[in-house]
């Protein structure tokens, strides 16, 4: 049944059919659009279009398609449907003739499809602000089991740094906090009803549009019709929200990548999410993190694709914005798995702490220590840091760490170098002395993984 047939005479071509039906796609809104139905039937009965009869017998029907729709059992497979609105309208009128028929009064499929949509993005905020916590979660256990490891910071790739390996879990915990807030901010914007703003003009009768969005879960309504179906910021700032938490986990993919080859061995991964190659009988490959990495260009460009389709679009509604769901479907699906199978990975970690010691104190990265111990000793700073250069030259064409070569050796560079250098050059030693909010030192990262943990807890 089409929703608009009379103003026609011929019906619509096939082809016309595969471009403008969304049924294929939309039935994934089939609660929502009932849910959304059932506060309309009331709302319509209060504004006295509907007896109380009447919308109880709606309600009933409608509530009979939830328990369906929620149990997956509705029946989508050969209805000539349009769209799920149109669905559950046939539905409705199969069963209850014109009592069917009058729960479009009033509405618009403009106002309803943005209030379903809307509900559904709710739903899987929800969702995925969940599984954000997770990983969180699966982070902060990886921490606390391996507080003692310190590994190799770097920057452009080279070592540059020791940090605690704690200390490189809870950057990305807080990478994934700011996806959660992320996530509640934009809920502020989302949770406004549309329903009651008709096509674009409002509705004629006199229905209570606060208490249809308190019905609905909403704080309140959307102040202005034109924009309430045609605003589709919320599609926007869900897929912005899963584009930057995709970077984030796609950051740490890339990260655990390196940590797993064969050149920095700092980890290994278990075989649940690691795979193997057809010919070469060793391999053990990180495949789960690559797809994670690989995903991000999915997701983002369904930020982009939306974009582009809302630019320069006037209002009001444009079937233009019926675009608005596949992306969206898909990239939070894909940031739903990714999330899910980054947590099972961080589960799996083993650490070779030695290896990652080793890897720490190779590097000279204890020779900014060596300068500030001149400093500390009365040198001026740039002096210290020639000084600390011309060390490490030298220790480089002996193939020697700083802290190998002997006093005699040290001294030829400054007298002020005496045998209390070698405390300094220590790792932990000079990791720890990071004692600052936010350093690397032993006291602020545990005391920031407490806190953490106290936050979120670990897992269950
Ligand atoms: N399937 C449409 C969408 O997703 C529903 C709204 C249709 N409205 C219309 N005036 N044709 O956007």
């Amino acid at each position: 049944m089409s929703l608009w047939g009379g103003r026609f005479k011929d019906g619509s071509s096939a082809m016309f059919r595969r471009v403008n039906d969304s049924f294929p796609f939309d039935r994934a809104l089939a609660s929502q659009d009932i849910r959304g139905s059932i506060v309309w039937s009331r709302a319509i009965c209060q504004a006295g279009v509907l007896s109380q009869d009447e919308q109880q017998q709606l309600e009933r029907a409608l509530n009979a398609l939830l328990t369906k729709a929620e149990a997956g059992e509705l029946d989508f497979a050969d209805s000539p449907a349009e769209d799920i609105h149109s669905f559950v309208e046939a539905a409705l009128i199969e069963q209850l003739g014109d009592i069917g028929r009058k729960l479009h009064t009033g509405r618009s499929r403009n106002d309803q499809v943005a209030t379903d949509f809307r509900l559904w993005c709710r739903e899987h905020v929800a969702l995925l602000s969940g599984d954000l916590h997770k990983v969180i979660q699966s982070l902060l256990a990886t921490a606390k089991h391996n507080q003692g490891v310190i590994l190799p910071g770097y920057t452009h790739l080279q070592r540059a740094q020791p940090v605690r390996y704690p200390h490189w879990c809870l950057a990305y915990v807080e990478m994934f906090k700011r996806d959660v807030s992320r996530l509640h901010d934009l809920s502020t914007r989302l949770n406004q009803c549309p329903l009651g703003s008709g096509a674009l003009a409002g509705t004629v009768y006199p229905v209570d549009r606060q208490k249809i969005a308190e019905q609905l879960g909403f704080t309140s309504p959307c102040l202005n019709s034109l924009d309430a179906v045609s605003d589709r910021d919320y599609v926007l700032e869900t897929l912005f929200a899963a584009s930057t938490s995709m970077m984030h986990l796609s950051r740490m993919a890339e990260d655990l990548i390196f940590f797993n080859s064969g050149e920095a061995g700092f980890i290994t991964l278990g075989d649940q999410v690691t795979s193997g190659s057809s010919l070469m009988p060793q391999k053990k490959n990180p495949d789960a993190l690559e797809l994670i990495r690989g995903k991000c260009g999915r997701v983002f460009g369904s930020l982009q694709g939306m974009l582009v389709t809302m630019k320069g679009l006037p209002l009001a509604y444009n079937k233009d914005m019926q675009e608005d769901k596949e992306g969206l479907f898909d990239a939070i699906t894909t940031w739903h798995i990714c999330l899910c199978i980054a947590a099972e990975v961080i589960d799996t970690i083993k650490l070779d702490a030695t290896r990652c010691a080793k890897a720490a104190r190779e590097g000279y990265a204890n020779s900014t220590e060596l300068a500030d111990y001149l400093v500390a000793k009365g040198m001026p700073f740039r002096t210290a840091h020639d000084v600390s250069g011309q060390v490490v030259l030298a220790a480089l064409a002996q193939r020697k760490a700083i802290e190998e070569l002997s006093l005699g050796e040290l001294q030829v560079f400054s007298p002020l170098i005496n045998d209390d250098v070698y405390a300094i050059l220590q790792l932990e030693y000079l990791v720890d002395k990071r004692a600052i909010l936010g350093g690397t030192g032993a006291a602020p990262v545990a005391k920031a993984l407490d806190a953490a943990i106290a936050e979120f807890g670990l897992p269950a």
